[in-house]
């Protein structure tokens, strides 16, 4: 059921006023670029592990939706130098911070707006790739939510999303139910005020006092939200929020369907392998993989149910889809190097998920001439002897070697 306007509205300046008092997140600013990258928000980075494709240089506009203190943006705006990017948020006190951050660190520029999503068509223009964390979820009507974003995705757009996750959240719920009780008198009642969202963060963290150790809600907290949750801002966002919705599989692909945009995949996906939890049963494995997409997904978290967020990409037609198994197909294609290397250039590195990799010598050779110019046949043809067909696989599986089809 969709809120009443007017509910819209109370719910809107809650969670305002919730992020105006505790900025998320809380980390604090520093003079130089963020250490190391996510490569979620590296655009040639992100569109390849969606699409099999480098997109080439053209020039991209980046959308950062909710950006909140502005650490996402940060990034965004470090690993995408040559991109024009927004980031809009609710929160006015967020968005002081977000620009501050980059400005510290002297990230190139971002056009930052205090903007409610729902107004999302008073910014100019579509943008190739939205980055929306941990917004979707706080909004009264998330389906029209993600409906604002695909409107201002471009055709061949991707869009990244992060939304939380009923069935590992199910503690932090029932904590939230209980601060309300005891500072509104019902477990239905937001922490509506200032005072409210005080008082509740002090009973809060009387209560990780007292739980015992066996507790199942403290055992949660301990072992999995604890060290961030030193801080109040993380604290609050986690357990004094007004307004949230989590999601299963089932409510997910609800979300997607509404959203227009087609599923790409799940940026985290080692998670989503059926072998991971029916590995050790050959015939388990094979019935559960005759299962529709949807189901195999439903089937792991029924199974491992920890899913505390969902973290996936969402893609605007037409979107090519290629998987280079045709040599000739690779050979004609223009060589880039992935933009998310560590220790480049050497022979032991990591690639874009940080997995440490050794490189061949003619593998190391190959890829110190890609220079995102040539194909890789003519990449082959200045080297002597050239890589072989298994290592410039190798190079692919491992996406350290990014490849766009000839125009
Ligand atoms: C959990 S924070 C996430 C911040 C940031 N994306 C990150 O992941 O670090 C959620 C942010 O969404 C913003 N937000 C919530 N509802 C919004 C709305 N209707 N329009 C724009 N921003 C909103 C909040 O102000 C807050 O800064």
């Amino acid at each position: 059921m969709q809120p009443s306007p007017s509910s819209t509205e109370q719910i809107l300046n809650q969670v305002r006023q919730l992020y105006n008092h505790y900025p998320f997140p809380p980390q604090p600013i520093g003079t130089l670029p963020p250490p190391g990258w996510n490569w979620r928000w590296s655009w040639p980075q992100a569109y390849a592990f969606c699409t099999g494709v480098h997109p080439g240089n053209r020039p991209v506009r980046i959308l950062d939706a909710g950006c909140g203190s502005g650490v996402g943006t940060e990034y965004i705006a470090h690993q995408n130098p040559k991109a024009e990017i927004w980031a809009f948020d609710l929160s006015r006190k967020a968005l002081e911070i977000a620009e501050a951050r980059c400005q510290a660190s002297q990230a190139p520029p971002v056009q930052f707006r205090e903007l409610n999503v729902y107004d999302i068509d008073q910014l100019p223009g579509e943008f190739d790739f939205i980055n929306c964390v941990g917004m979707i979820h706080h909004l009264p009507d998330p389906k029209a939510g993600i409906q604002a974003l695909a409107s201002k995705l471009a055709p061949g757009g991707i869009l990244h999303l992060f939304v939380y996750g009923e069935l590992g959240r199910h503690e932090i719920r029932l904590m939230q139910k209980a601060i309300r009780l005891l500072v509104t008198g019902s477990e239905h009642q937001s922490l509506a005020s200032l005072e409210q969202l005080q008082a509740g963060l002090k009973v809060g963290r009387s209560l990780f006092q007292i739980l015992p150790d066996h507790n199942r809600i403290q055992q949660q907290e301990r072992t999995r939200w604890a060290t961030e949750n030193v801080d109040d801002e993380c604290f609050a966002d986690m357990y004094l929020h007004p307004q949230e919705i989590d999601y299963t599989i089932e409510t997910l692909f609800e979300l997607i369907r509404a959203s227009g945009l087609q599923f790409l995949r799940f940026s985290n996906p080692e998670f989503w392998q059926l072998q991971r939890v029916l590995g050790k049963d050959e015939s388990l494995l094979a019935q559960a993989s005759q299962l529709p997409e949807k189901e195999r997904y439903r089937l792991i978290e029924l199974l491992d149910p920890v899913v505390a967020h969902y973290e996936l990409f969402l893609g605007k037609p037409p979107l090519p889809q290629q998987d280079w198994q045709s040599a000739e197909a690779i050979l004609s294609a223009i060589a880039h190097l992935s933009p998310c290397l560590g220790l480049w250039p050497s022979r032991s590195i990591f690639n874009y998920a940080y997995e440490a990799i050794s490189l061949s010598e003619a593998a190391f050779a190959f890829l110190q001439q890609v220079d995102g110019i040539r194909t890789v046949a003519q990449i082959q043809a200045s080297l002597t002897p050239a890589l072989s067909c298994e290592q410039l696989e190798q190079l692919l599986r491992w996406q350290v070697l990014l490849l766009q089809p000839p125009e």
